[in-house]
Parts: C-alpha cells; structure tokens; sequence
C-alpha cells in the first residue's frame, strides 16, 4: 500500500494566510498542518509516501521531511503544475504508485481519535474503493454520500445545494491500482477538476465501492476558515494542556511503530534545537 498526500491548491479562501506559503503549511497549534495527515498515514503502516505539490512549496517540504529516511519512511516528491483536481493526483503519483494500492489522504485532513476504522479497511483491502462517511452540519461543502436502509450508498455527490444526507467524505480514500486507469478516462468537472467524487462514482456504479461511517469518537476537523483553523489548534492544545500528550508528533510515532530504533530517535532529539518539542520528546525517550 502507497500513501499520497496531495498538498497543493491555492488556499485563496484563506488570504493573507495563504500569500507566502501554502495552506498546508498553516500552523495547527504546535506544528504545521501536513503533520497531521501524514501522521495518519503513519499510523495505518503506511512507509512509502508521495507528497504532491506546487513547484514553489515543495523545496520547503523538502525542508520539513527530506527523503523521510530519518523517519523510518520513503518520502518522495511530485509537481501537480495547476491545481487540475484531487484525482489528478493518481496522473501525477502513476510511477509512484506502480502496480499497487494507494491510500490517499488530503494535506489539510486531520482526524484525531481511535482510527480502527480505516485500520481495518488497511488490512482487509484487496479490491475496489473504500472511502468514508462522517456527519457534519454544512454537509453543501463536501462530497455528499446518500445511503439506502441497508447502508449502501446510492449517490454521491459534490457540493450538491440541496444535500441528500448530512454525511461527508472526508478526504481520506483506498483505492485498488484501477483508480490510475480510471482517473485517464475522467472529463474535468464545471469546476474545471478531476473529481475525486467521480472516481468514486465509478467505483460505485460497478459495484466496487465500500462506504464505511465513521461514527462518534473520531474527530475529522475542517481547516477552511479561519475560524475552523482557531478552533483545530484549540482542540489540540486543550489535549496537550490536558494529557501531557502531542498529536501528530511524527518522530514519536515512527518510534511507536518501530520504524526507527531508540537509538535513531535520540540521534533525531539531540539534533532539534532547544524547544517544548524537544523538550516532549526527551520525556518520550525516558519512558
Ligand atoms: C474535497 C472533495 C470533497 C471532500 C472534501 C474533504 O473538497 O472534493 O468531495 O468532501 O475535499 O475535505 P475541496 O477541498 O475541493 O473543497
């Protein structure tokens, strides 16, 4: 399984924020916003990631992640020219993804919570689309799914004005290697995007599309406004102040997971410059 994180897009909603770097890079309480999302690849076991990105963000997530290799991951880099659309990203990431499957996951995603759910789907994907279903109260902005009684889902749809459900898709999908044909044969959108809606649909229409809900216990945080922004570094602060505990620490959870020895992540430590990071860390260490 290969894990995409699409990271470009122009984030104009949130100018001046926005003007000199990239939505993705936004700080979420302690640290920028893409650590969350590729923590949540981590978790799911997933080493080999491709970061998408435009030509003048990616030095700088470069900067952040470098090859990954210090992480205990393979962290590669790849051009989205315009931003042509989440699906787009299955074009740019094909020699990346080779012939395996591909969990995608949108840079300013967080969810925070138990992640049985998309672990199960981790381990149990063979074929076809799993993607996800999370309620929320301004379901017009998101890609909407419609379910029958028996909880398959019938539409879907994007940003539909009259939604026919409150429940969302986040930006969290797993895709069998079709997903690259697939997205070749797709016609850009009014938007003028490959959607990722109609990857599903495709999906959907031959039979081949899982739609799991997410249900209470899992925060999947929106990073659209400004407030929603306020609100997510709220969130976390009040778990760090609370628990003693930082979310989306990469260099813990690579430890965690045995992706690095205990030996690497002190290396890694020492390295860090004075900081509550640092120090977080060193109490990790002393465990
Ligand atoms: C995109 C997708 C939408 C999905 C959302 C999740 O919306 O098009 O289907 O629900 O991400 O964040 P966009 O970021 O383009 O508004």
């Amino acid at each position: 399984m290969k894990g995409i994180i699409l990271a470009g897009g122009a984030g104009t909603r949130l100018y001046p924020i926005t003007k000199v770097y990239s939505k993705q890079l936004t700080i979420i309480y302690d640290k920028p916003l893409i650590y969350y999302p590729l923590s949540i690849l981590m978790l799911g076991g997933i080493k080999e990631i491709l970061i998408i990105s435009n030509k003048e963000t990616i030095p700088l997530y470069k900067k952040l992640f470098s090859d990954g290799s210090q992480i205990g991951l393979s962290i590669t880099y790849q051009v989205q020219d315009a931003p042509n659309g989440i699906a787009e990203s299955f074009l740019v990431g094909e020699e990346f993804i080779g012939n395996d499957s591909v969990t995608l996951i949108l840079g300013d995603n967080i969810f925070y919570g138990k992640l049985n759910f998309l672990y199960n789907v981790l381990d149990d994907h063979k074929e076809g689309a799993n993607i996800f279903a999370y309620q929320v109260k301004d379901p017009e902005r998101y890609g909407i799914v419609e379910f029958d009684e028996e909880g398959n889902a019938i539409s879907i749809e994007e940003k539909p004005k009259n939604p026919k459900s409150p429940f969302a898709v986040p930006g969290l999908y797993v895709y069998d290697n079709k997903v690259i044909e697939i997205s070749k044969n797709l016609k850009p959108s009014a938007r003028g995007e490959l959607e990722i809606t109609d990857v599903n649909k495709v999906y959907m229409n031959s039979g081949k599309l899982k739609v799991q809900q997410i249900g209470r216990g899992v925060a999947w945080l929106d990073t659209g406004t400004p407030e929603a922004l306020l609100s997510a570094s709220n969130f976390f602060g009040v778990i760090d102040d609370r628990q003693g505990l930082k979310v989306a620490c990469i260099e813990e959870i690579a430890y965690k997971k045995n992706f690095i020895t205990k030996a690497q992540l002190q290396s890694l430590v020492l390295e860090m410059p004075n900081s509550y990071y640092k120090d977080y860390m060193k109490r990790v260490l002393a465990e």
